[in-house]
């Protein structure tokens, strides 16, 4: 039938289901997606085409309800073959002869709308950090004002009560201008040397086994053919330290940590092409990164955690930045990715 030879060229994955989600049709696209035969499918309901999905599921039960479609530009998903990839998602209920069936169009998010998206978040990124320096230039400038003058007069009083109000405005001042010092970030240029990527996360993992707890194992996967290059050695140990540090304790002590390395050719990052890019990934197998900071991970000051600073990820941004290299991180429960992109050669 000539609508069937449409549906299944489309390159949208289209599943339709009852009300209760139990699937009745899928086409050549879901089958190739999901990896899945369309009999194998139609056992299912569509929530167990999933390992994780980010859809609200509540909202699609209301669509259903209120017979109203709705779309989710960016959905991460992982099949239950345990592949991830981010989706956009429509959802349309339709209400057919007495009956009510949902149409999912499920479509893979491509390379240059994940690039457009990626550009959108980085100039997010740079105003929110213009915006944090302006304002801590800000701040710095009154407050050294402020303990100055309380240090003037901290001598000129003698009594035990001004001294004590004195040295509160000298501590407290001190305490706010480290914070935005913090807040500025690493202000040092990177000292490029020429080294081998793997010294650097090998110190790192010497490290975490120190720190690390019994029960969590560092696994290695370096790639031995990537070259000596150009680097602040310093910087990206701390960059691996802090990401390594986040994975360990979000791991609460049980857990597998994984280094691996890999070079690519012909890499894009930041509009640059580059012909050789070394990609350092450390994964580890805690809970996720909690979704209600997701979209802003990498901003300083956002944290999940009661003692934290939320600026590691921050500083290593930065630090990546100043090699001109890229940070992306892929999560869901179980499985946690950062990934660094170094530029090795233009
Ligand atoms: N591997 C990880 N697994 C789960 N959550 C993570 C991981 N790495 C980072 N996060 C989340 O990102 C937040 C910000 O991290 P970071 O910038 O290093 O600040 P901090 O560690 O001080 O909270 C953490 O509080 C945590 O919620
Ligand atoms: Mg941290």
């Amino acid at each position: 039938m000539f609508s069937d030879f449409i549906v299944n060229h489309i390159s949208s994955s289209i599943v339709i289901t009852n009300a209760d989600l139990k699937i009745l049709y899928a086409n050549q696209t879901a089958e190739h997606f999901f990896r899945l035969s369309v009999r194998r499918l139609k056992e299912l309901e569509f929530r167990q085409l999933f390992r994780y999905i980010t859809l609200d599921m509540n909202r699609v039960e209301k669509a259903i309800k209120q017979n109203q479609s709705f779309t989710d530009a960016e959905v991460s998903v992982v099949t239950v073959d345990d592949q991830h990839s981010k989706i956009e998602a429509c959802v349309n209920p339709i209400y057919h002869q007495g009956e009510t069936y949902v149409l999912f169009e499920l479509r893979a998010i491509d390379q240059i709308q994940r690039i457009s998206q990626e550009s959108f978040v980085q100039s997010q990124l740079h105003a929110s950090r213009d915006l944090i320096r302006g304002l801590a230039h800000e701040i710095k400038n009154p407050l050294g004002g402020i303990r100055g003058a309380a240090q003037i007069l901290d001598r000129l009083v003698d009594d035990e009560d001004s001294k004590e109000c004195t040295q509160m405005i000298m501590e407290q001042s001190d305490r706010l201008r480290n914070l935005v010092d913090r807040l500025l970030g690493p202000n040092k240029l990177p000292q490029r040397t020429i080294t081998n990527i793997h010294r650097v996360l090998e110190q790192v993992r010497q490290l975490m086994e120190m720190e690390a707890e019994t029960s969590i194992q560092v696994y290695r996967d370096y790639d031995p053919s990537i070259p000596d290059f150009e680097m602040d050695a310093e910087q990206l140990h701390q960059v691996f330290l802090n990401i390594a540090r986040n994975a360990m304790q979000a791991m609460q002590g049980q857990g597998k940590i994984s280094l691996i390395t890999r070079i690519a050719s012909g890499h894009v990052i930041h509009g640059q092409h580059y012909k050789l890019v070394a990609v350092v990934k450390i994964i580890d197998t805690g809970p996720g990164i909690p979704d209600d900071i997701r979209d802003t991970l990498f901003y300083p000051m956002v944290t999940s955690k009661a003692e934290g600073s939320g600026l590691g990820l921050s500083i290593a941004q930065t630090l990546i930045q100043q090699h001109q290299g890229r940070i992306d991180c892929e999560s869901w429960p179980g499985h946690t990715e950062f990934t660094v992109y170094l530029p090795i050669e233009k």
